[in-house]
């Protein structure tokens, strides 16, 4: 990890921390890749080098452009929220009242709340208000060290609005800062238009709106929700055929309230992830595993719903399948904005350690995206994005709820969110 610097021939290093302890994310699954009393220094928003202290040479520390001397905080990658369904138009508080009361998550779906009170929120939202409502959301998020995030899309249902929801989530990563991975959830619910007759909504999505989508360069990934109060397995394999006769890659929405197989045709379909599991079997994990599709984990939805069926964590590790953590933000069953708080519910419901959930925040959630050659750990050559934290180990970031110790945001080597902690 450490490299020689030859600092005749090296250019100027444009920003170097100093005096930090590294958690790269690098080495064994188990661990943190820590390195201590080091230094980091990035070049043309790329990590040009990082090592010991003592290896630093001095001249070419005296002729970065800025030094940060810190007396040692702990920098991570730049965390990485690889699920969230941030953009949308009102909020389902009522809902939350309603379940309060004892109405189940799927009783109220059926009766046309659940995702359909979302979509009829924001197809009657502008682009401007989706961002507006969003904006808090996200930058609760970002504050709590997040550099890339994933949004779907989902709450159209109709590609007009799903074009309008993506074109929002762009904007967003131009207004607060940060990469947007941005996924078309094509098959989130059947709206009403199409209530007796999902086959023919899915056969509209394949023939026009997912063309379209591709077409609109807006999208990356393309996602569904496979369950009884969503869409059926064969459902869900005729839009991802489509999506692989486009190009795209997929990620799948699988086995959260009931065991619909989701794994093992997530897997078939090469998918980047497979989400929530609660209810994976045994061979839709062996499926995960020789795929390589990451097992994306959320507890926040667990939680709110108050599930009892634990995901198969002791089998995704005997496995070797990659967990990732993250928010599930959304209205209706994870109003989760934290991804530090993400974590912490899953070490304590989930039982993770906390280096398995800070994997999962950085380089797994990378390779959930298919991003992990270029972000998720520290490492030369990778994007400069990270986040500079004021705590004493690492673990203390799965450890804390409701606490935020990050003193800086940086992405492509910039200091983009700088906060005074005391
Ligand atoms: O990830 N499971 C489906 N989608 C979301 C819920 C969205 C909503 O209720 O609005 C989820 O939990
Ligand atoms: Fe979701």
């Amino acid at each position: 990890m450490t490299q020689e610097i030859d600092s005749n021939n090296t250019p100027a290093f444009d920003s170097v921390w100093t005096g930090v302890n590294l958690a790269t994310m690098t080495g064994p699954a188990s661990g943190y890749g820590i390195l201590r009393d080091a230094a980091i220094a990035v070049r043309d928003g790329r990590i040009a080098w990082l090592g010991p202290m003592a290896a630093l040479d001095a001249a070419q520390r005296d002729e970065a452009g800025t030094i940060f001397d810190l007396d040692g905080a702990w920098i991570t990658p730049g965390l990485i929220d690889c699920h969230t369904h941030v953009v949308f138009a009102g909020n389902r508080v009522g809902e939350f009242e309603q379940r309060q009361k004892g109405a189940t998550y799927e009783e109220i779906a059926r009766r046309g709340g659940g995702i359909n009170a979302t979509v009829r929120a924001t197809r009657a939202a502008s682009e401007r208000e989706l961002v507006d409502a969003a904006l808090p959301r996200i930058r609760d998020l970002l504050a709590s060290g997040v550099t890339t995030v994933e949004i779907k899309s989902g709450y159209g249902l109709e590609l007009e609005t799903e074009l309008r929801m993506l074109r929002a989530a762009h904007a967003l990563a131009d207004i607060a800062g940060f990469h947007l991975a941005p996924t078309y959830l094509a098959a989130h619910s059947v709206p009403p238009e199409f209530s007796d007759n999902a086959d023919a909504f899915i056969g509209r999505i394949c023939g026009e709106d997912l063309p379209a989508v591709t077409a609109s360069g807006l999208a990356s990934a393309v996602d569904a929700y496979c369950e009884e109060i969503a869409f059926t397995p064969n459902q869900v394999e005729r839009l991802f055929a489509t999506a692989r006769d486009f190009g795209l890659r997929v990620k799948l929405h699988a086995d959260q309230l009931s065991d619909s197989g989701g794994a093992a045709l997530a897997a078939k379909y090469d998918a980047l992830s497979a989400d929530h599991l609660e209810y994976s079997n045994q061979s839709g994990i062996e499926a995960m595993a020789a795929a390589g599709t990451v097992a994306v984990l959320l507890p926040g939805a667990y939680y709110t719903l108050r599930e009892t069926t634990l995901p198969p964590v002791a089998a995704l590790r005997s496995g070797n399948v990659p967990i990732a953590v993250a928010t599930d933000c959304n209205p209706g069953t994870s109003p989760l904005c934290s991804i530090l708080d993400a974590m912490n519910l899953g070490c304590v419901l989930f039982g993770l350690t906390p280096a398995e959930a800070l994997r999962g925040v950085t380089v797994n959630a990378a390779t959930a995206l298919g991003l992990d050659t270029d972000r998720g750990t520290l490492q030369p050559g990778k994007r400069a994005d990270f986040a500079v934290w004021d705590i004493a180990e690492p673990a203390e970031l799965s450890y804390w709820s409701g606490r935020r110790p990050l003193s800086q945001r940086v992405i492509d080597g910039v200091v983009i969110q700088s906060i005074a902690c005391g």
